[in-house]
């Protein structure tokens, strides 16, 4: 096959994104083995609402206060415990007035919620959909759920519990999912816990292991992360169409980051949120993969404002491309961005605000010989030249983009149709 783009694979740099968060221990996730994008091993969301509420303040998944075992997963309720089960345990004790759990002065589990319980423990405890966004997954989630039932979580074993004096956090933790047969992740889905804190999630693929612990890292994570999914408030799950799915071949390194935004100084506010997945072992005909569009080559003088319009012509030699979802990405200077192509809008955010960066549903294939068109603007206060880089201080024009099929060649990389684009100043109307 030709590959028209080869000779200009030299001017794409080793992307860095930026330093961050060590890596280290190896947390594992476990995925269900039996899972086919159905079946779910998770607590259902109706009962994880109310444990949530009424009993976690003690029985995290680092107990509290005394309490002997964690209240956080299915697992946890039907491990045995005292002859019995752990969810009948509980039942028990939700009714027991002299030994009553939540034991007091919390106040007992309202009627609706005891009957909930109840109702639950009768059925032996199964399994159901998770929340996603604070709502059954099952249930239309307000538009933020998808129509599969998750059946892995990318979460930490460790509660975030966010400083009251510092407003701003990015905070990254690592999840390892071993597949021991290829699988595919058909659907991204937020898991928000603590909406007074979240701002924002990211989800990426690393090449190793990070840390399961949460901690700090800078935005956009390290050189080498892959940003594969999105979130931010209004934003909704990225489901891929029954043709594609998103490739898990072997021990897959996720990366969670999510934006907490403490600006009120609340005190206390702890968060486990993070992204779940539908994934399935049947696989289907089309790997899906994430690319860019946009630009690393400009630079926005001083003081003054730029706005570029950037052409990337498909390459010849390659399939049609299937675009399915965008997240546009600029840095605090961004004003505008726009991918567009043949008139079809691909993720466009007219007035850019980098504390709100949501990931589009699009549906659109383009083709070898097409244009794809980006436009980015920025406004430059500083008395420093600004340009394309990794940190805060510098700037981004991407659309990252899934799109399927995965293009293999070993010559191709994510950042290639950034690369190969050619800018020129937007002309002003
Ligand atoms: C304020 C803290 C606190 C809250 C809230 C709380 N627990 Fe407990 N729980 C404890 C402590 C401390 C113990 C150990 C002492 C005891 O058994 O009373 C305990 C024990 C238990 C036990 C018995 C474990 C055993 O091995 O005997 C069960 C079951 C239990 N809790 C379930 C629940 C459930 C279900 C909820 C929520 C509906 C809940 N708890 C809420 C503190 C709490």
């Amino acid at each position: 096959m030709r590959t028209p783009w080869l000779p200009l694979l030299a001017l794409v740099p080793a992307f860095a994104f930026a330093f961050a968060c060590s890596g280290g221990v190896t947390s594992v996730a476990d995925v269900d083995g039996g899972a086919d994008g159905g079946a779910s091993t998770a607590l259902p969301c109706a009962i994880d609402t109310i444990v949530e509420k009424n009993c976690r303040q003690c029985h995290g998944s680092t107990p509290t206060f005394g309490a002997p075992m964690p209240l956080v997963t299915l697992d946890d309720f039907k491990a045995s415990r005292a002859g019995t089960t752990t969810y009948q345990l509980s039942q028990t004790r939700i009714h027991d007035p002299a030994r009553r759990m939540p034991q007091p002065p919390n106040a007992p589990l309202s009627d609706a919620d005891a009957k909930t319980f109840d109702d639950w423990v009768s059925q032996g405890a199964p399994a159901g959909n998770a929340c996603v966004g604070g709502v059954d997954a099952g249930s239309d989630g307000g538009g933020i759920g998808a129509t599969c039932t998750p059946d892995v979580e990318l979460a930490s074993p460790d509660t975030w519990t966010q400083p009251a004096d510092s407003a701003d956090d990015y905070i990254c933790y690592g999840v390892d999912v071993p597949v021991t047969e290829k699988r595919q992740a058909i659907a991204f889905l937020p898991r928000i816990d603590n909406k007074e804190i979240v701002h924002h999630i990211l989800l990426f693929q690393a090449p190793k292991a990070v840390s399961s612990k949460p901690a700090s890292c800078a935005f956009g994570g390290e050189r080498d992360w892959k940003i594969i999914y999105g979130w931010a408030p209004g934003g909704q799950a990225v489901e891929l169409p029954p043709e594609a799915g998103y490739p898990m071949d072997a021990t897959a390194h996720y990366v969670v980051q999510v934006h907490y935004n403490n600006a009120r100084g609340l005190v206390g506010q702890t968060d486990r949120s993070g992204v779940s997945l539908c994934t399935t072992n049947k696989i289907r005909p089309n790997d899906a993969d994430v690319l860019a569009f946009g630009s690393m080559n400009f630079s926005v003088p001083p003081m003054s404002t730029k706005d570029i319009t950037c052409n990337l012509q498909v390459p010849s030699g390659l399939p049609d491309i299937h675009l399915v979802a965008a997240f546009p990405h600029m840095h605090e200077y961004g004003t505008t961005i726009s991918t567009t192509s043949k008139g079809v809008d691909l993720g466009s955010v007219a007035n850019w605000n980098f504390n709100n960066q949501p990931w589009f549903p699009v549906d659109h294939v383009v083709k070898a010989g097409d244009t794809v068109t980006t436009r980015c603007a920025w406004k430059n206060p500083s008395n420093q030249p600004i340009s394309f880089g990794e940190k805060t201080g510098d700037e981004m024009c991407f659309s990252f983009t899934m799109y399927y099929p995965k293009i293999t060649s070993p010559q191709w990389n994510w950042a290639v149709p950034a690369a190969i684009s050619k800018c020129t100043n937007t002309p002003t109307p």
